[in-house]
C-alpha cells in the first residue's frame, strides 16, 4: 500500500484528511494506526462477479491491463456468483492494504460493512458497471446509460416484431396483436430495474393498446426476474411459460430477454418445443444484452434477433481513469450526478453509451471495431 491520500470526495474524507499531518494529496500519512505501512507500491484491489459470463472476464482482463499498463499491481478477483465469496475477497485485499477498490458487485446490497472497512482506511471505492446500494461509502460509478439500456431492448423488439421500422424511430407495418413474455434479470442487482424499467416504459404503449399481450399476465419485475442472471433458469421458466399458457396451440411470438445468457436459454427452450425452421412457428423474436460471441453467432444465423453491444473496453478505460484521478488526489470527471441514488446519497457517475446489434451491423459494430473477429462470430467461439 502506498497510503496515498485522495482529497475531495467528500466530507468525511475532508475531515479525515484534515486530521492528518502532513496528507494532501499524494502526501505520505504517519498517524493513521488503521493503515498499513508504506511499501511504495500502489495496489489495485479488482473485484469482478463471476466467471459464468465472457463479459465479466472481458472487464476483469481489460481493468486490470488497463491499470498495469498505468504503473498499478492489481490484485484481480472473482467472486463465483456467490456473496460470501466475493465479501471475503474485498475484506482480504482491504487487509492487504490495496490503496484503491473497483467493485462489480454480485449482490448490490450486500457490501455495506466492506466499503465501511475500506473508507476507514481512507481507500477510495469505484462501482464498476452495477451500483453499490445502501452506503456512503462508494465514491464514484461508471457504468452505461442502464435506462437507454432497457429502451434498445424493447425498440429492438419491436422491431424484430415489425411495430417499428428498421430505424427503430418510425412506425413499421405491422399490426398485432403480437404474444410477448417478460424476463429481467437479478433483482439484487440494481441494473436488472433500470433495464426493466427502460424496456417496460418503451411497451407499456403497445400493451396498452392491445398491439402486446402478455398471455401469461406475468407482468411485474418480481415474477419476470432471473436470479443471478442464469440461463438454466431462464430456459426452466420459459419452459414453464410454454405449458402454462400456450398448450393451447397459440404461439409466442416475441421474448423480451435483459442478457445473451438468459435469452440462450428462452431459446434452447423454444426449440425444445418444437419452434425454429421448419416448424409450424419459426423462433419469436428474441432480444439480449452484451454481444456475447455465443449469441452474436446466433443472431448473424438468424435464430436470436438482437443484443446490446456495451464495449467493456471503453468501460474499463473509464475505470481506469476514474482510479488515476484520486490516486493522483483528484476528483474523476462525472457526466450524470442525478441518476444513481443508491439509497444513501447520489453517487457521481460516468456513463457509457450503447448500441443495438442487428444482423445486419454484426460487421460495423463488432467486427470493424475489433471486438470480434469475422472468424469467432462464424465459430461463435472466443
Ligand atoms: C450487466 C449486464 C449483464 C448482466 C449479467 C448486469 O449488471 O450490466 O451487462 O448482462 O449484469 O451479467
Amino acid at each position: 500500500m502506498k497510503n496515498l491520500k485522495f482529497a475531495a470526495v467528500g466530507a468525511a474524507l475532508a475531515l479525515s484528511l484534515a486530521a492528518c499531518s502532513g496528507g494532501g494529496a499524494g502526501g505520505e500519512t504517519t498517524d493513521d494506526a488503521s493503515a498499513p505501512a508504506d511499501d511504495g507500491v500502489t495496489t489495485i484491489g479488482v473485484a469482478m462477479p463471476t466467471q459464468t459470463s465472457e463479459r465479466w472476464i472481458a472487464d476483469g482482463a481489460a481493468v486490470e491491463k488497463g491499470l498495469k499498463d498505468a504503473g498499478y499491481e492489481v490484485n484481480l478477483q472473482f467472486g463465483n456468483d456467490d456473496i460470501p465469496t466475493q465479501q471475503q475477497q474485498i475484506d482480504q485485499m482491504i487487509t492487504q492494504g490495496v490503496d484503491l477498490l473497483i467493485v462489480a458487485s454480485i449482490d448490490g446490497t450486500a457490501l455495506a460493512n466492506q466499503l465501511e472497512a475500506a473508507a476507514k482506511k481512507n481507500i477510495p471505492v469505484i462501482a464498476y458497471d452495477r451500483l453499490i446500494n445502501g452506503t456512503d461509502n462508494v465514491d464514484f460509478y461508471v457504468t452505461f446509460d442502464n435506462y437507454n439500456v432497457g429502451v434498445q431492448q424493447a425498440t429492438s423488439l419491436l422491431v424484430g416484431l415489425g411495430l417499428l421500422a428498421e430505424d427503430g424511430k418510425t412506425a413499421g407495418t405491422a399490426t398485432g396483436p403480437f404474444n410477448v413474455e417478460l424476463f429481467a434479470g437479478s433483482l439484487d442487482d440494481n441494473n436488472a430495474k433500470f433495464f426493466w424499467d427502460g424496456a417496460i416504459d418503451t411497451l407499456k404503449p403497445y400493451m396498452d393498446k392491445g398491439t402486446i399481450v402478455v398471455k401469461s399476465g406475468q407482468t411485474d419485475i418480481e415474477k419476470a426476474a432471473t436470479l443471478r442472471w442464469l440461463q438454466e433458469t431462464a430456459q426452466k421458466r420459459m419452459e414453464d411459460l410454454l405449458t402454462s399458457t400456450y398448450s393451447d396451440g397459440t404461439k409466442v411470438d416475441g421474448v423480451l430477454s435483459p442478457y445473451d445468457g438468459i435469452s440462450r436459454g428462452i431459446i434452447t427452450a423454444l426449440q425444445n418445443a418444437g419452434y425454429g425452421p421448419g416448424m409450424d412457428a419459426g423462433l419469436p423474436i428474441v432480444t439480449g444484452q452484451d454481444a456475447e460471441i455465443a449469441s452474436v453467432k446466433l443472431i448473424n444465423d438468424g435464430v436470436q434477433f438482437a443484443t446490446i453491444f456495451k464495449d467493456t473496453r471503453k468501460l474499463a478505460a473509464q475505470a481506469v481513469t476514474a482510479a488515476q484521478s484520486f490516486l493522483d488526489g483528484g476528483t474523476p470527471e462525472a457526466n450524470d450526478t442525478e441518476t444513481y441514488d443508491n439509497g444513501n446519497k447520489i453517487v457521481p457517475s460516468y456513463l457509457l453509451e450503447s448500441d443495438i446489434v442487428y444482423a445486419g451491423n454484426i460487421q460495423k459494430l463488432l467486427i470493424d471495431s475489433g471486438y470480434w473477429s469475422e472468424a469467432q462470430v462464424a465459430s461463435g467461439q472466443a
